[in-house]
């Protein structure tokens, strides 16, 4: 049999009808409702500032292929009567849950720093799309082609639908399905090889006028050449994908596979050493947190682990597939094309100025208010029963609302550091208190890690002179300084520059088993809730465990303004949440009669009492 038939079936999208005829599987993706408007809500971002977030690169080559093939990839059907569309049309790619962005060429729009260069968003991409210009591999210094990769915008900017009007908002939880669209571009690449006709049209594109039978077959045998590597991945990583909780849509394990990533993925090949000892499965899918505010925050992630706003990014940055040399010692080591200054500008637009200075209130990107207009009108006396009932039962944990001037002179709010900066001390709940699910608090201080010993990470025990081994929070700490550091030096920036690129914080990680309480504004709008996204509605939230839904189905953008969540009946190719598989637990948070603790946060509340409280929150 030959390779790419391999490479087919190990996708596990085909069956096979004959060696030379393969029938695919292609994977079901739900249909676009109708959009008649589509709104941006106002969250203190001009346009020009909202677009660059869209596209500015961070650096990353999330797709495995060069941006050009990208475009010239067909959608993966078999259909051999007529041809099937683009992958990158905007219409197909909704499909998967990214949203339409508009054409417009590369300046310097919203980029408060002018020696960027900013290539904009010529191909008319999805919001979240990047162009990574051609570059020198890390690893091998040879030059690199563009490529494609994913900037926060991809994970951190919601939709909700409503009688035809598309609301869009930055920040909020993408709906997207990410294991989909891989396998999607995975099945693309693989028929582009097997499917008749397929890679002459796929040539034509990408070779444009450069097309000769020559290049071709240069190109084919690219083509082959990743197949081929793809496919060595996927024997490899298949060992452990019993371990894997499906993601689904609106929910990524971004945890576990920046380890995979940096850990695995960019140390195969590294001299003497068997980077699969650092594989694990992906157990503890989260919902995409909202971004709002969050800079302002002492500890970020849901189990308020990191510190430091530029860690947070890089690390990231590494896990969507920006570069880095961990396996050539002789190259530098630890450079990588994370691009470092865009991360900093892209927190400082998240940020805003100090929200401390002047009229109190967050001065960056503003959580979006409820759309009265569109989302129907607040009922004014169900909400002041409802703010009662918040004072009664959340602001312990949740704060003071937002809006509220008491909760700007907080004691959570530190004092101010040198840069008269003040961060927010969040409330953290163990949990065995809090009693939701434990999946997402124990990666970084559970999951071990060994690295190469040339790597030269401190403060990680050696064993026998060849490898290192830590906790993956100390040992990622340690690799993503390494790597800005490396950033830093070759660009020689001052030290108290560094300071301001850090977000004036170090690089520190607590590994606490907690979950953080943080303030609800802007909350209607970031469905489904708890950190892994396990409670579709905000009544559900509020409703005793054994009345919230057990099993649901993701993937509407349908939105229900009276429970305070996206619709979760099932149609084809969405995705269904089974909360009784451990990582999917929708237990703890509740509010039941009887001994506080252990999963219990409150009093039970009457139906009306949820509904008041909902009514509050929409004024959030
Ligand atoms: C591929 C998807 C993806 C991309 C791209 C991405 N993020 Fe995230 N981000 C996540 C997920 C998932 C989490 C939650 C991880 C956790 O806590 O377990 C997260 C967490 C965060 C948090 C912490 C939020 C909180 O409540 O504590 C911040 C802040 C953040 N991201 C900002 C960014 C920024 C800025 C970028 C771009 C530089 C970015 N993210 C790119 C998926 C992504
Ligand atoms: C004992 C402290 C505590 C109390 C009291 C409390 N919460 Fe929470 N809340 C938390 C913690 C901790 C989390 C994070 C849990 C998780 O994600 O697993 C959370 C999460 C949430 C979330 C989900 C946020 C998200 O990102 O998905 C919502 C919504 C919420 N709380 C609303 C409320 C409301 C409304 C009340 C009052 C009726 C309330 N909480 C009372 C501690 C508390």
């Amino acid at each position: 049999m030959k390779t790419h038939s391999m490479l087919l079936i190990s996708f596990a999208l085909l069956s096979m009808t004959g060696c030379s005829m393969p029938t695919l599987y292609v994977p079901t993706i739900p249909h676009n409702p109708p959009v008649k408007e589509v709104r941006w809500l106002e969250q203190n971002w001009s346009p020009d500032e909202r677009f660059w977030f869209h596209h500015v690169s961070q650096g990353t080559s999330t797709l495995p292929v060069p941006y050009s093939w990208f475009l010239a990839l067909e959608q993966p059907e078999l259909s051999s009567l007529s041809t099937p569309g683009l992958l990158s049309d905007s219409e197909y790619l909704r499909r998967y849950g990214f949203i339409p962005s508009p054409k417009q060429a590369g300046n310097d729009v919203g980029s408060q720093d002018k020696r960027l260069t900013f290539y904009g968003n010529p191909d008319g991409l999805p919001v979240g799309f990047s162009k990574l210009p051609a570059s020198p591999d890390p690893v091998t210094g040879e030059m690199q082609p563009d490529h494609i990769g994913f900037t926060c915008a991809a994970c951190h900017t919601g939709q909700i639908e409503y009688r035809g009007t598309s609301l869009r908002i930055d920040g909020a939880p993408a709906m997207t399905d990410l294991g989909k669209f891989r396998n999607a571009v995975a099945l693309a690449l693989a028929q582009t090889d097997a499917v008749p006709g397929r890679f002459g049209r796929f040539a034509k594109r990408v070779l444009g006028e450069a097309y000769t039978a020559e290049h071709a077959t240069q190109l084919q045998g690219k083509l082959k050449t990743l197949l081929a590597k793809i496919q060595q991945l996927k024997t490899i990583t298949d060992t452990v994908a019993d371990q894997n909780v499906e993601e689904g849509f609106a929910r990524l394990d971004a945890i576990n596979r920046i380890g995979t990533q940096v850990f695995f993925t960019d140390l195969l090949g590294a001299p003497g050493f068997d980077a699969k000892v650092n594989l694990t499965g992906n157990n503890a899918p989260v919902n995409y947190p909202h971004i709002w505010d969050t800079y302002w925050f002492t500890w970020v992630e849901y189990d308020a682990s990191i510190m430091q706003p530029m860690f947070r990014n890089a690390g990231e940055a590494l896990g969507v597939g920006a570069k880095i040399n961990l396996v050539n010692p002789t190259r530098p080591l630890y450079k990588s094309t994370v691009g470092v200054q865009e991360l900093h500008e892209i927190e400082q637009l998240l940020a805003g100025k100090n929200p401390h200075s002047g009229t109190p209130g967050f001065k960056g990107l503003r959580s979006p208010l409820w759309p009265e207009d569109v989302l129907g009108s607040i009922d004014q006396v169900r909400k002041e029963r409802g703010r009662a009932l918040y004072q009664e039962l959340c602001q312990s944990c949740h704060l003071a609302p937002v809006n509220e001037a008491s909760f700007w002179t907080d004691k959570h709010w530190q004092t101010p550091n040198e840069a008269r900066e003040r961060y927010l001390d969040l409330v953290e709940v163990p949990i065995a208190e809090i009693g939701t699910d434990p999946g997402q608090a124990w990666i970084l201080g559970k999951r071990q890690i060994t690295l190469p010993a040339y790597l030269d990470v401190l403060g990680t025990s050696k064993d026998n002179g060849t490898v290192v081994k830590g906790t993956f929070g100390k040992v990622l700490a340690a690799v993503v300084d390494k790597a800005t550091t490396s950033w830093y030096d070759e660009h020689n920036i001052a030290p108290a520059d560094r300071d301001s690129m850090n977000g004036y914080r170090p690089n520190l990680i607590q590994t606490k088993t907690i979950y953080k309480a943080r303030p609800l504004n802007g909350i209607w709008a970031t469905a489904p809730f708890l950190h892994n996204g396990s409670v579709p509605t905000m009544y559900a939230l509020l409703s005793p465990v054994d009345e919230r839904p057990r099993l649901f189905c993701l993937g509407n953008r349908e939105y229900d303004p009276a429970q305070m969540g996206y619709r979760t009946q099932c149609s084809d190719g969405m995705f269904r949440l089974d909360t009784s598989i451990p990582g999917n637990l929708n237990s703890g948070h509740e509010f039941r009669n009887g001994r506080s603790g252990n999963g219990v946060v409150g009093r039970e509340l009457s139906h009306q009492e949820r509904y008041d409280l909902i009514e509050f929150l929409k004024s959030l």
